[in-house]
C-alpha cells in the first residue's frame, strides 16, 4: 500500500518536481539554440576534420594546423562552421576589428561569462562604460615613471635573491617552465598586493594563493571546451564536479584577496608603492578593488612565464644569437654588475629585438577572439553575422610569408633592426599585445621583466633546453603552456 506522503505530494516535492522540469526544459531549448547557432551538421572538409580529430595526424597543436589553413587561404581568413568561429591572420581585418569598428566587436558575454566567477567585473572581462572608466584609471597608474621603477625593484630582488640561487644549486635537470611561473607569480603579486608568495623560495610552502588561483584559471578555461555552455552551467547550478572545485578554488582567491585589502585599509595604504594601494585613493568599494587586483594577477602571471620559457628555447636552438646578446651585455653593463638597470635595458637594442621576435614565433596569447554586435563585412569580404565569434590569431600572424617574408619561420632578431636600433612594427601585424584601444595595459612592465630575468639568466649562466628536436606541444589554454614542461640543464659560466 502507498504511504500518504507518496499519494499526496507536499509542496516541497511539487516545487522540486517543477524546477527540475524546467531546468530540463529550459537546457533542451538552450541546447537547440546552440545547435543551430553552431551547425555541427556542417561537413565541408575543415569542418569534418576538426571533428574527426584526423588534423592531429599531421600537427602537434590546434594552432599550427589553422597557421596551415590560413596560409593556404587566398584572404589568410578560414571559417570553422561548427564552432561559428572566423579566424583572420590578416593585419587589415585586425585593424578593422581592433581599431576602425572596435564597438562592433566587444568581448562579448560569451567570454565574460566563462571567466566571469574568478574576473568578476575586471578591466579584463567587461566592455563599455565599466571598461572605459577602468581602462582610464589603470592607465594613469601604469604610465608612471614611479611604478616602472617599483616593478624593476621587485623584479631585480627576485633575480638576486631566488632565481639566482635556484640555477646556482641544482645539479640536474630542472623545469623551466615551472620556475618561471613561480618568478613572474611572485613579481605580479608583490607588484598588485604588495604579498610575497615566495612560490620561487624552495624553502617555503607551496602557496596557497598560487595552487588557487591555478586551479580557477584552469578550471574557468576549461569551460571554454565545453561542447556546449549549458553543461557547465548546469553543474554549477548543481555544484558537482568541475565547477564545486572551481568555486571551492575562488573562495580561497577572493579571502586571500579580503584579507589584503583590510590588512592595506588597517596599515594605511599612501606609502605603499603596489597597485592596489595605488588604486586604493580612487576605489572605495571592497568588492572592486579585487576584481582589479584579481585581473592583474591573471593579465601578467602566465603571459611572462610563457614568453620567458619559449625564449630559452630558441635561444638554445640559436646559440649564434645568444652570442650577441651576451657581446651587448658586456658593452652595456659594467664588468661585475649582476642586474641591469633601467637605463641600461633601455640601451639593449639587440636584446629587445630578441625578446620581440621570440614573442612573434611563441605569442604567450596565440589567439583573441571578439563576438559582432551587429551583421559586418571585415576589409577581405568576409561577411559577419551578428552574434559571430571572430578571432584574431598572433600565432598563425607570425608564421605568415605575406607578413614576414620568406624567412618568416627563422629566429632572426635583425628583423627588428635599423642600424642597430630597435624599430618597433605595426602593431596590426604583430598583435601580441593586442593593438587599438584595448593593447594590453602591463606591455612596457612585462618587457622590463623579460629583458631583466634574460639579461641577468644570460650572463651568468649557460641554460640549455634538454631536447630541441621536437616542436613544442602546447595545453589548451588562455596562454601558451607547453605540454610537460621544459627540462633544461643549467650551469654556471667561467667568467
Ligand atoms: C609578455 C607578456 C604579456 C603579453 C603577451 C600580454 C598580452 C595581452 C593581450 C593579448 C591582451 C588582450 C587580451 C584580451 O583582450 O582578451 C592583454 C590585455 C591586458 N594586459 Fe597584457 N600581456 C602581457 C603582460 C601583462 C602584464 C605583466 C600586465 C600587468 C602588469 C598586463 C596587463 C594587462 C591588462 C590589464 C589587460 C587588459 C587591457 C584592457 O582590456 O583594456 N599584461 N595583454
Amino acid at each position: 500500500m502507498k504511504s500518504e506522503a507518496m499519494q499526496y505530494p507536499t509542496a516541497t516535492n511539487t516545487f522540486t518536481f517543477l524546477f527540475f522540469s524546467f531546468t530540463v526544459l529550459f537546457s533542451f531549448f538552450s541546447f537547440l539554440v546552440f545547435l543551430f547557432r553552431m551547425k555541427p551538421w556542417c561537413n565541408c572538409h575543415t569542418c569534418r576534420a576538426y571533428l574527426t580529430l584526423t588534423w592531429t595526424k599531421q600537427f602537434n597543436n590546434l594552432a599550427d594546423w589553422y597557421t596551415h589553413l590560413l596560409r593556404k587561404s587566398p584572404t589568410a581568413t578560414i571559417h570553422m562552421h561548427v564552432l561559428g568561429n572566423i579566424i583572420t591572420a590578416d593585419p587589415n581585418n585586425v585593424e578593422y576589428i581592433l581599431k576602425t569598428r572596435f564597438d562592433n566587436y566587444p568581448k562579448g558575454k560569451q567570454f565574460s561569462t566563462l571567466l566571469g566567477d574568478l574576473l568578476g567585473r575586471g578591466i579584463f572581462n567587461v566592455d563599455g562604460e565599466a571598461w572605459r572608466f577602468q581602462r582610464k584609471m589603470a592607465s594613469l597608474e601604469l604610465g608612471s615613471v614611479a611604478i616602472r621603477s617599483y616593478a624593476l625593484e621587485v623584479v631585480t630582488k627576485e633575480i638576486r635573491s631566488r632565481l639566482f640561487n635556484i640555477f646556482n644549486q641544482n645539479d640536474g635537470v630542472l623545469d623551466l617552465q615551472d620556475i618561471f611561473r613561480r618568478f613572474s607569480f611572485d613579481n605580479i603579486c608583490i607588484f598588485s598586493f604588495g604579498l610575497d608568495p615566495g612560490c620561487l623560495e624552495p624553502s617555503l610552502p607551496v602557496s596557497d594563493l598560487a595552487v588557487a588561483f591555478d586551479d580557477a584559471s584552469k578550471l574557468s578555461a576549461e569551460r571554454a571546451m565545453m561542447a556546449s555552455p549549458i553543461i557547465w552551467k548546469m553543474k554549477r547550478l548543481l555544484n558537482i564536479g568541475s565547477e564545486k572545485k572551481l568555486k571551492e578554488a575562488v573562495k580561497v582567491v577572493n579571502d586571500l584577496a579580503e584579507e589584503m585589502i583590510k590588512q592595506r585599509r588597517e596599515m594605511g595604504h599612501s606609502t605603499s608603492k603596489d597597485l592596489l594601494s595605488r588604486f586604493m585613493s580612487s576605489v572605495n568599494d571592497d568588492k572592486d578593488l579585487r576584481d582589479i587586483v584579481v585581473n592583474f594577477l591573471l593579465a601578467g602571471r602566465d603571459t611572462v612565464a610563457a614568453a620567458l620559457t619559449c625564449f630559452f628555447l630558441l635561444l638554445s636552438k640559436n646559440p649564434q644569437v645568444e652570442s650577441l646578446i651576451r657581446e651587448e651585455l658586456d658593452r652595456v653593463m659594467e664588468p661585475a654588475q649582476d642586474v641591469a638597470r633601467f637605463d641600461q635595458l633601455c640601451d639593449m637594442h639587440y636584446l629587445n629585438a630578441a625578446v620581440h621576435e621570440s614573442m612573434r614565433l611563441y605569442p604567450p596569447v596565440q589567439f583573441d577572439s571578439k563576438f559582432a554586435l551587429q551583421d559586418d563585412v571585415l576589409p577581405d569580404g568576409t561577411f559577419v553575422r551578428k552574434g559571430t565569434r571572430v578571432t584574431y590569431h598572433p600565432y598563425a600572424m607570425g608564421r605568415m610569408e605575406r607578413i614576414w617574408g620568406s624567412d618568416c619561420l627563422e629566429f632572426k632578431p635583425e628583423r627588428w633592426l635599423r642600424d642597430g636600433v630597435f624599430v618597433p612594427k605595426c602593431p596590426f601585424k604583430y598583435p601580441v599585445f593586442q593593438a587599438g584601444p584595448r593593447v594590453c595595459l602591463g606591455r612596457e612592465l612585462a618587457l622590463v621583466e623579460m629583458k631583466s630575468a634574460v639579461a641577468a639568466s644570460v650572463r651568468r649562466f649557460d641554460i640549455r633546453v634538454v631536447n630541441t628536436g621536437s616542436e613544442p606541444r602546447f595545453m589548451p589554454g588562455l596562454t601558451a603552456t607547453v605540454r610537460g614542461g621544459m627540462p633544461v640543464q643549467v650551469s654556471e659560466r667561467r667568467q
